[in-house]
């Protein structure tokens, strides 16, 4: 069956992942401004739930379990490299016992903060870091993250049976 595209509506009031709303996409995915990461997302044609871009607004909650994927934005020092918007999704209990890996966003511009963000939350959450990819992605990562995502799940529900 043809995977559903979630990516744009997903940010809409209302669209079953609006702020403050849950979600039961697998893919969770933060996106400044800049919407890099959001165009990369749009490619992959899965579902999709962006967490909300303002700080102050409520963030979305994960119902199932989901892979993050999260840009870095700390600069070389490394300090606050995880967005604040996806730190306060993380705050929350229930989404941080549904991640089951993380994919990192980035620029190799950066050296040796490239893809920081991932690197910390993978670590401090215990789960994957499963893969990295500048800006808005190459067609290859496309097609990388579209079939590493399906083994991952299916290598996932094999470990719980
Ligand atoms: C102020 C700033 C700091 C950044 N710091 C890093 C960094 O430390 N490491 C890294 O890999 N990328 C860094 N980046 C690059 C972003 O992660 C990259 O542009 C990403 O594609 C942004 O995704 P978005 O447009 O979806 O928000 C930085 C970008 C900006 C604007």
């Amino acid at each position: 069956m043809a995977a559903t595209l979630m990516a744009e509506g997903a940010t809409r009031h209302g669209s079953g992942a609006g702020p403050g709303s849950s979600t039961s996409a697998s893919l969770v995915y933060f996106s400044s401004a800049s919407e890099n990461t959001h165009r990369f997302v749009t490619k992959l044609g899965v579902e999709a739930a962006r967490i909300p871009l303002r700080t102050q607004e409520e963030t979305i909650y994960a119902r199932k379990p989901y892979v993050l994927i999260v840009p870095t934005y700390g600069g070389e020092s490394g300090r606050n490299s995880i967005p604040k918007q996806v730190l306060k999704f993380l705050r929350n209990e229930g989404n941080r016992s549904l991640l089951r890996g993380v994919i990192g966003a980035g620029n190799t511009n950066f050296g040796t903060t490239y893809c920081l963000a991932a690197d910390k939350i993978a670590a401090k959450c215990d789960v994957p870091h499963l893969y990295r990819f500048e800006l808005m992605g190459t067609s290859d990562d496309v097609e990388r993250v579209k079939q590493g995502l399906e083994d991952f799940w299916k290598r996932q529900l094999k470990t719980r049976q």
